[in-house]
């Protein structure tokens, strides 16, 4: 990492592998050509973003032709909320989601409301998860797509993703109106941009209709991301012009930042296992070291069912901000909760959604782990926490 700097932000963004920009690098002098373009240059960049459409397919257990590139997470889940719905109108109005799914698809949602649609958001138990029942439930035959988060950028939590999609998959809507093409009549997208790359995905074994990813969450570079999209799933675009990606995604293809993408994807399948591993030791040495030495700290979310690299706490007495301020002036970069929720000072939606009091959720502290994440980091930040967390208690005028 960056000299005498511990970096635990993992979650909001990764450094770009050595291995990845070495990939990129001809793509963006010698090997520039626009995948549309008919002559040698032209040709070159296709084959290369065809390679790479199989590198990104294959870490999800998908078809290349399922996979569209864009230009981010956030682009691929407001594809999916204004696309499924503004294709399926007809079929029905109705969307469910999660209460902790990031805001690219809470506002989705919330936008999609002031156009007539109808959502409803489930509620999560104390560890975040959604119950498959709940699911169960809440579809109705005016129902066109289930989106629900794989694993949170916040707390860490595995939601039951294989569950939940099967539950979509065998709905039998109780209407004359046939599902087209083959298809499901409720869709299925899952927003897979923290656990893509650091838990094993397949999206046929899990009943994934649609899933999303992003590249700067997997040591590829920023700008880029995909939506893997079932065949036979009726979608309409939101970018229209000249027809690439199927006529999904219209614009000059980003060949530098896919190839990139693409490599970064190769090197989690090649090391997914290892590293998960290694990073569920640290995180668990890092979690349990807190709650031992600090008194008045809650682990928020589920103490095994999180992502490896993903440690989330509250603290009494405690202001998040000035915390992440403290340690960062002892050269660890952390964070309260999800970085988009940094602008707005409002307490974590995540954190109101698994039971905290708005006073508690302001508490907070996420430290995420990563590639270059070293025991000696861990120690380093299990050696100045307590401290910290003292001095502020001591100055808090929470405390009585
Ligand atoms: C779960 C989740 N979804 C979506 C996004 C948005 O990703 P991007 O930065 O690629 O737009 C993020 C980024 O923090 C995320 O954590």
């Amino acid at each position: 990492m960056t000299e005498n700097k511990i970096y635990l932000d993992y979650a909001a963004t990764t450094p770009v592998d050595p291995r990845v920009t070495k990939a990129m690098l001809p793509y963006f002098s010698k090997k520039f050509g626009n995948t549309m373009s008919l002559h040698s240059f032209g040709q070159e960049a296709k084959q290369a973003l065809e390679e790479s459409r199989e590198m990104v397919a294959d870490l999800m257990g998908a078809k290349p032709n399922g996979i569209i590139f864009t230009s981010s997470a956030t682009e691929s889940n407001n594809l999916v909320l204004k696309g499924i719905a503004f294709a399926n109108k007809a079929k029905g109005r109705h969307i469910i989601i999660s209460s902790i799914e990031h805001p690219c698809i809470m506002e989705s949602a919330k936008w999609l409301e002031t156009q007539g649609f109808e959502i409803t958001r489930l509620k999560v138990d104390k560890y975040g998860f959604v119950n498959p029942d709940d699911v169960k439930k809440a579809i109705k035959k005016e129902t066109i797509l289930v989106s629900i988060i794989h694993a949170s950028n916040e707390i860490g939590t595995i939601q039951p993703i294989e569950e939940i999609g099967k539950i979509c998959k065998d709905y039998n809507p109780p209407t004359t109106l046939p599902a087209e093409g083959g298809a499901p009549r409720v869709y299925f997208h899952t927003d897979a941009t923290q656990s893509f790359g650091k838990i094993p995905i397949d999206v046929n074994k899990m009943n994934i209709d649609l899933l999303s990813a992003s590249s700067h969450k997997m040591y590829g570079p920023k700008g880029v991301g995909c939506l893997f999209v079932r065949e036979g799933t009726k979608i309409e675009p939101i970018l229209h012009g000249g027809g690439h990606e199927g006529g999904l995604r219209s614009s000059t293809v980003n060949v530098p930042g896919i190839v990139g993408f693409a490599e970064a994807c190769k090197i989690c399948k090649m090391e997914m296992k290892k590293e998960a591993q290694r990073l569920t030791k640290l995180r668990d040495k890092l979690i349990k070291g807190i709650l031992k030495k600090i008194e008045d700290v809650h682990l928020n979310g589920n103490p095994k069912k999180r992502l490896p690299n993903n440690a989330n706490f509250w603290f009494s007495f405690v202001e998040g901000e000035s915390l992440v301020i403290q340690l960062d002036l002892l050269g660890i970069a952390a964070s309260t909760g999800s970085a988009c929720a940094t602008v707005k000072l409002e307490p974590s939606h995540v954190l109101l959604a698994i039971g905290l009091k708005p006073q508690e959720a302001h508490g907070s502290l996420r430290l995420t782990l990563g590639r270059w994440t070293k025991e000696k980091d861990i120690d380093y930040v299990l050696k100045v926490l307590p401290g910290i967390i003292k001095k502020l208690r001591e100055i808090s005028p929470l405390k009585k």
